[in-house]
């Protein structure tokens, strides 16, 4: 998530859990061409956050290629090509974004050319359609075309349609309504490829809910970045089966703290404590204290130089109660959040070869 999962995020999202897959922020494949001297400040990352995925953004085939090229030797495990991004920044300029999804051929091409310069396997990230262009065969035709012209074996479907006209991609995070039983329409009528569910999940319960109902990946966005300790704390063991830590929120702070002094003014006066601090201000989310370490850290913004200090001068604002204890039980979720899912199921896709493949 553009300025969300940044370095700064993804390493505090790593120390909470050993197991999630974590992706980046979409990164231009220009930036990346226009920065080939600069690279690390983009593309560099510590291995413990494998694994990782790279996400990139772009309408030039050339340009994906050498960007492309460029990101192979940072050892992402995959590489993923952004057709979800309603934003008119992305969206307006030709076609980027969500607005790919108008053009699969493109994408087909686009994708093809992604796979051919790296080592990693490829995904699509997209919506359920675009504008009128929403029905359930239009974005299947999608992924036909695009998994028949490139090997794009993995989709990841945010399940709501973008608007390009008109609405701000906050609401387009909100206002178009999820339709889940398109993914499942998709897991149905694709039984080669996998399928990676998005869009509003909020809590590990939901995960297991739409796992249960087949999906083979559950990618959880703003619920991780606004509640990372109670969202992502429970992943490992939840999800991976994996033995519960027991880590506490001042041993991750103490490791965090390590890391951020580490990386301050790395590029010249970036990052500032503000940059590294941010993914941290949700850590004690609903937490008591939460609210006064806030006001705490709008003032010391103004006078720490560095993260050690920071924390000195803010986190005596939270009761050791809340700093040495490991994560509580998971929040419960819906847990019947897709029960009747195969009741709603859209009509079986009707592949219609011609138009397809002439098209
Ligand atoms: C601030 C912000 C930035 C985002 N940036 C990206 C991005 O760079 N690439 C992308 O594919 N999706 C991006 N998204 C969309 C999320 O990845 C996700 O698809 C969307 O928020 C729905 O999932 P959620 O309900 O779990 O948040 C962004 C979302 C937010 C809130």
């Amino acid at each position: 998530m553009m300025d969300w999962t940044d370095n700064h995020y993804r390493t505090l999202a790593r120390l909470i859990s050993k197991h999630a897959w974590l992706y980046t922020e979409m990164l231009a494949a220009e930036t990346i061409v226009y920065q080939k001297d600069n690279l690390d400040r983009f593309l560099a990352y510590s291995p413990e956050q494998h694994p990782i995925v790279l996400q990139i953004g772009g309408n030039n085939l050339e340009n994906l290629a050498k960007a492309t090229e460029l990101a192979n030797p940072y050892h992402y495990d995959e590489i993923n090509f952004n057709c979800g991004c309603p934003s008119p920044k992305v969206a307006g300029h030709g076609c980027f974004g969500a607005r790919l999804m108008l053009d699969p051929k493109f994408v087909g091409e686009a994708m093809s050319v992604i796979a051919a310069n790296t080592d990693v396997p490829v995904s699509v990230k997209c919506r359920i359609g675009v504008d009128d262009h929403d029905s359930y065969n239009e974005l299947c035709d999608f992924i036909y075309k695009v998994s028949s012209l490139s090997p794009t074996r993995h989709f990841i479907i945010h399940s709501r349609k973008a608007m390009l006209n008109g609405i701000s991609p906050a609401e387009n995070r909100s206002i178009p309504p999820l339709k889940y039983e398109y993914f499942y329409g998709l897991l149905r009528d694709f039984p080669d490829l996998r399928f990676t569910i998005n869009g509003g999940i909020n809590c590990v319960d939901e995960v297991n809910a739409a796992r249960r109902a087949g999906a083979h990946g559950v990618m959880i966005g703003r619920a991780a970045y606004h509640n990372p300790w109670q969202v992502l704390g429970h992943v490992d063991s939840v999800i991976y089966g994996a033995p519960s830590s027991g880590i506490t929120r001042r041993q991750i702070l103490e490791k965090y703290q390590v890391y951020g002094d580490s990386v301050l003014g790395k590029y010249g006066i970036k990052p500032h404590v503000r940059d590294v601090v941010k993914p941290l201000l949700h850590l004690f989310y609903s937490e008591p204290g939460n609210g006064l370490w806030k006001r705490k850290a709008d003032a010391a913004f103004q006078n720490c130089k560095s993260i050690k200090s920071f924390f000195e001068e803010t986190l005596v604002a939270i009761p050791d109660s809340v700093m040495d204890s490991p994560v509580a039980e998971p929040l419960s979720g819906r847990d019947d959040l897709f029960e009747n899912i195969d009741s709603l199921l859209p009509t079986p896709y009707k592949l219609r070869e011609q138009e397809v493949l002439y098209a």
